[in-house]
């Protein structure tokens, strides 16, 4: 089993959208028995939460379904649980190697490190934003999802 967490702030907006979307592209290869898929939020305030209206929105009127999904924040387990923890931004990348034990032998980074313009390392949080932030934020999510399925692909001999 190869083990994918999403990571942002609040789990509302940007790694739900991930989530939803890279299990899509799963499904799509037919590897959803080996490739297993959560997102958290390093903050708390919207635990137990759907995401954001918005973020659904956007991800719908594309054909990924995020209405299962469901806020949590990440716990030390998941530093146990997770081959690859990517994060959405520097700042949840600080949270997260803060949490990380000295053992922890996974991929933790930045997930647009999978995304081939270098120029753009950061998913922009949308949430105080317009509706196009949600756009854009699905369209860099889409293109890094593309290529972390194809890099696992190759990593695990998956082809
Ligand atoms: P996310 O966006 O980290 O992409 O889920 C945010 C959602 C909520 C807040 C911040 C960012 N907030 O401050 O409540």
């Amino acid at each position: 089993m190869i083990n994918v967490l999403f990571v942002c702030l609040g789990n509302i907006c940007r790694s739900p959208t991930a989530h939803g979307v890279f299990r899509e592209y799963v499904r799509h290869s037919n590897l959803e028995d080996l490739i297993i898929i959560d997102s958290a939020g390093t903050g708390d305030w919207h635990i137990g939460k759907n995401p954001d209206k918005r973020a659904t929105c956007a991800a719908k009127n594309k054909g990924y379904d995020l209405s299962d999904l469901r806020a949590r924040q990440v716990t030390p387990e998941d530093f146990k649980n997770f081959d690859y923890i990517l994060a959405m931004d520097q700042s949840n990348l600080k949270s997260l190697r803060r949490m990380s034990p000295p053992n922890f032998s996974g991929e933790l980074k930045l997930f647009l490190d999978y995304h081939p313009d270098t120029s753009t390392k950061e998913v922009p949080d949308p949430y105080y934003g317009d509706d196009d932030g949600f756009v854009t934020m699905l369209t860099m999510i889409e293109t890094a999802s593309t290529e972390l399925l194809s890099q696992i692909k190759n990593n695990y001999k998956l082809m």
